[in-house]
């Protein structure tokens, strides 16, 4: 094995940090990435040989590969992620904690020889555009190629990145193991992973990132959640500024009126649907453009206003519920060039996965390689394509993307949107009243379970601000810093609340949602351009049947609305009663106008 790093890299303490940590893991061998086609199609190839990737039917879907995980390795494990700060109140009842010598001592016995056998990868990677000023770079050492092939298109990744670092630039290290070691002469899975041990570990004070165990999404792909939001939030608490679980879209009506507008939902509840939406086709002259679809970093400017920037280069995006139909962005994107994970295979060599195509193929290998068919699928319920199932694919593909993506500059943004997954209680839309108002809204939203994380689903949980899986500090501080910027910035953003998932006494979705959520969002912008009209409500303003558009939309009543509006003062008090009991948790960290705005609500409410 070789130590001896490339001309290109010319950081001492990185070669230095690369070293130690070869030392402790004991790869069989060190590959410093450059992030070029032809590493990336070396890389590919040797998956394939492995099994880690299948290669599409070329005619059917060009250069795009299948990869199937695990099955004890198919989400995102919020149990076993943990901040661990030097003292446990900073790390907050929202997040898992242990002593930072604790755990250091802990990973120190696992990393130990965790990569024998295999290749230790060095990856370079810059989170926003390369060698602006709000960029961060991270150096991520890992021992998995489908976690370099999927963070060349997730990040702005390669040997650009050491020409930004110069010889003693900051960086965030990261360092990631599947957690199986191979003896001499041991076979490899084609997705090594330790199904029984997995740590997501974060030491916020020097701003490290450990993962052990897991191949998958954001556990795996450092410079997403656990740098881009847990870390990055710590940084945005310390430096002023923001860095949130939001996309984030453009929207142009036909006078050419432009706004940008970012959108918290929690994970698998619609921010890539929202960021590529396509508005009905009465909506002559509108147009929605995409600028990120998970994260954003938001930071005050000078003009008295907040920008934001997608700091990530590609999506990784949730493919059940993808159509032509729901999303044909994203079907177009999803032309060439792709990684999927665990979606089902056709036998004709593409993929497949639930709410792809109204015509269900008769025959399909599932996600686990089993044989799967529609009758199979009604007798057990097994699905063909895991629910987590995610293609990974690069930003600059999306069809409606913003011209300002890549602007270092950012965005100004003119509303945030919060929004969960409730099939009852949250009305499809409203307007908090105040900053402080909407800050309480964010602070007590709440929402259903979904397969992007490993556990219960369905299960309605307090998701504050779609942060609670990824703010990297105790939430009440987090609340503490959202109503801050009100003194940061001059012209704040108005703050709405949506809920595209209420459902009927049958289970169905009341709202069409996808392209017709746009009939909320002209909504939305129009109270920010001050031409749509709205009444009260105890929640905020909220519209009026008459007060939206409606052109179009066929089968849906009046009385429909009225069913997604509704306050029942019996959830209400349901509701209120979890805002309590999640207050309760935060202490002393609460801001207190967060517990007087609590009181104000309630009498609004009348309950
Ligand atoms: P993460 O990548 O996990 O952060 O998720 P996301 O918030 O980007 O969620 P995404 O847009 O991928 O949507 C997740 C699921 O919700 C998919 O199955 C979508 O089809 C479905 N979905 C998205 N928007 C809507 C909507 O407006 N109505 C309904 N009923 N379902 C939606
Ligand atoms: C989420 O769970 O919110 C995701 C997918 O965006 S992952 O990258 O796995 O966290
Ligand atoms: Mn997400």
């Amino acid at each position: 094995m070789t130590l001896q790093a490339p001309s290109f890299v010319r950081h001492q303490k990185l070669i230095d940090w690369v070293a130690e940590v070869a030392a402790l893991t004991k790869p069989a061998a060190i590959h410093w990435v450059d992030g070029s086609e032809a590493e990336n199609q070396q890389l590919l190839a040797k998956m394939v040989a492995a099994g880690t990737l299948t290669a599409l039917n070329p005619e059917k879907r060009p250069n795009s590969y299948a990869a199937f995980s695990d099955p004890s390795d198919v989400a995102r494990v919020e149990d076993r992620t943990f901040v661990c700060s030097a003292r446990r109140e900073d790390a907050g009842p929202n997040n898992n904690w242990m002593d930072p010598a604790e755990m250091r001592g802990t990973l120190q016995g696992l990393f130990d020889g965790c990569m024998a056998g295999r290749t230790l990868y060095v990856i370079p990677f810059s989170m926003g555009p390369l060698g602006s000023p709000i960029a961060h770079v991270g150096i991520e050492l890992t021992d998995s190629p489908y976690v370099v092939a999927s963070m060349r298109i997730m990040t702005r990744m390669g040997r650009n990145v050491y020409e930004v670092l110069g010889e003693d630039g900051p960086f965030v290290p990261c360092v990631h193991s599947v957690g199986a070691p191979l003896a001499a002469g041991e076979a490899d899975k084609p997705w090594p992973c330790n199904p029984d041990t997995k740590y997501i570990v974060h030491y916020p004070e020097t701003r490290e990132i450990w993962s052990y165990g897991s191949g998958y999404g954001g556990n795996a792909l450092l410079g997403k959640k656990c740098f881009a939001l847990r870390i990055a939030s710590t940084m945005g608490r310390d430096q002023g500024w923001l860095a949130e679980h939001m996309l984030i879209l453009g929207v142009e009506n036909p006078q050419g009126d432009k706004r940008y507008v970012a959108a918290a939902f929690p994970s698998a509840c619609g921010k890539t649907n929202f960021a590529m939406l396509i508005p009905p086709k009465t909506y002559d002259g509108w147009k929605v453009t995409t600028v990120g679809d998970d994260i954003a970093w938001i930071k005050p400017s000078a003009d008295g206003q907040l920008y934001a920037i997608n700091p990530e280069n590609g999506y990784f995006g949730v493919a059940p519920g993808t159509s032509v139909k729901s999303n044909p962005n994203a079907m177009a994107m999803l032309n060439e060039g792709v990684i999927f994970t665990n979606v089902a295979l056709t036998d004709d060599g593409d993929v497949w996965w639930e709410g792809m195509s109204k015509d269900i193929p008769a025959h399909l290998t599932d996600w686990q390689g089993k044989d799967w068919t529609p009758e199979i699928a009604k007798e057990t319920g097994r699905k063909a394509a895991h629910p987590n199932a995610r293609f990974t694919v690069p930003a600059a593909k999306c069809p409606s993307l913003d011209p300002a993506w890549n602007d270092p500059a950012g965005v100004p943004i003119s509303a945030f949107i919060f929004g969960g997954r409730r099939s009852s209680t949250v009305p499809l839309v409203f307007e908090a009243a105040s900053w402080e108002d909407g800050v309480y809204m964010a602070a007590t939203m709440g929402s259903e379970t979904t397969a992007a994380a490993f556990g219960a689903q369905g299960v309605t949980r307090r998701d504050p601000f779609a942060m609670l899986p990824f703010c990297g500090y105790h939430m009440g501080d987090y609340f503490q810093h959202w109503l801050g910027m009100a003194d940061k910035v001059s012209k704040l953003p108005r703050i709405f609340c949506v809920n595209w998932f209420r459902t009927d006494a049958d289970g169905k979705f009341i709202w069409p949602g996808f392209g017709d959520n746009m009939r909320v969002l002209e909504w939305i912008v129009g109270r920010v351009q001050g031409t749509a009209q709205a009444e009260d409500s105890p929640l905020g303003k909220v519209p009026a049947y008459a007060h939206l558009n409606w052109a179009g939309l066929d089968g849906f009543t009046e009385q429909h609305f009225q069913q997604l509006m509704v306050l029942d003062e019996a959830a209400w008090r349901h509701e209120l009663a979890a805002h309590d009991e999640w207050f309760a948790k935060l202490a002393d960290a609460l801001p207190a106008s967060l517990a007087a705005r609590r009181s104000k609500l309630a009498a609004a409410l009348g309950v």
